[in-house]
């Protein structure tokens, strides 16, 4: 699967082109312990949008398609989903793994502009794909025009950094030795742009959603299960801030940022990964 050259032009050409080129492919590489580790949290999203046999589901930004094939099971042959996302090689990875079966369907693209039809789903959920749209408002429009009237959209995003140290804490290690770049635009999409659940409450409301509902989760994740104590460095070195780091910094840099990320994490190092806590909201409208 090849990515849409038109994705790369659109209104997310910027998003695109980083799930495509830079996170997707480690995203691949990394698929089952990333999915072990935020697995509780979509899952417990997922458990609140009353998945039922013989529903039509929308996954947004379903990546490697963990999720989408557990949203297949749970609508069974009667039901049908559909798993789109903006990244050629996390949607490769994710019809591999599902083996494709007739009541899941794969496709590449941007579900903010993509034309997804009228009334069409009986829920949309997603986890952790939602918080990437360079125009939120018209991605939930669009999201909103797709879901039947009264049917449901439930999903989970991240609450603010400091309150999510499995990635706050490699980054403050790497921004000892890294000049970090503020972010040049407040709510930027990126993995926290929805912390602040007022303004994604307006969001919606402004998009056509109504009958908001904003519930914290707050849970101790299980990072790297089952990884040693330096693929847990190295692990921690691909992520957010830290990863972003080593891939600007020479060697003798990354030297350096290794040791450090290696020092911050340690405290959290249990007997099977790190132990590290984490915040997010689960967002449910219709
Ligand atoms: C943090 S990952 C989450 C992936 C998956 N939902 C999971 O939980 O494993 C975010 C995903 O959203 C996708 N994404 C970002 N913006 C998108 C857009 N405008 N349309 C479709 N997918 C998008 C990315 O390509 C990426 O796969």
């Amino acid at each position: 699967m090849t990515p849409d050259p038109e994705l790369h032009e659109g209104p997310n050409a910027q998003q695109s082109q980083y799930w495509n080129e830079v996170a997707g492919p480690k995203w691949v590489a990394l698929s089952d312990t990333i999915h072990g580790q935020i697995e509780p949290l979509g899952s417990a999203a997922m458990d609140r949008a009353g998945i039922e046999p013989g529903q039509r589901v929308l996954d947004v930004g379903c990546g490697c398609g963990h999720t989408s094939i557990e949203l297949a099971r749970r609508v069974g042959e009667a039901g049908h989903v559909d798993g789109l996302d903006l990244s050629a090689p996390m949607l490769a990875e994710a019809r591999t793994r599902s083996g494709e079966p007739a009541n899941l369907h794969f496709e590449v693209a941007d579900v903010q502009s993509h034309d997804l039809g009228e009334a069409v789903y009986d829920r949309i959920f997603s986890r952790f794909g939602v918080m990437f749209f360079a125009d939120p408002t018209a991605a939930f429009a669009n999201l909103r025009r797709a879901l039947k009237p009264k049917a449901r959209m439930v999903f989970v995003c991240w609450q603010e950094i400091g309150k999510n140290p499995w990635m706050a804490v490699p980054g403050a290690a790497a921004a000892k030795h890294v000049e970090m770049p503020a972010p040049s635009v407040p709510h930027a999409p990126g993995p926290f742009a929805f912390a602040d659940a007022e303004r994604v409450t307006g969001l919606l409301q402004a998009g056509g959603f109504s009958n908001v509902a904003c519930e914290p989760v707050e849970q101790t994740l299980m990072i790297g299960r089952g990884m040693s104590p330096e693929q847990l460095v190295e692990f921690s070195l691909q992520m957010g801030p830290a990863g972003a780091a080593m891939r600007e910094a020479d060697e003798a840099l990354r030297d350096q940022l290794r040791a450090s990320v290696a020092e911050a994490i340690e405290p959290y190092r249990g007997a099977n990964g790190l132990e590290m806590d984490a915040a997010a909201w689960i967002f449910s409208a219709f």
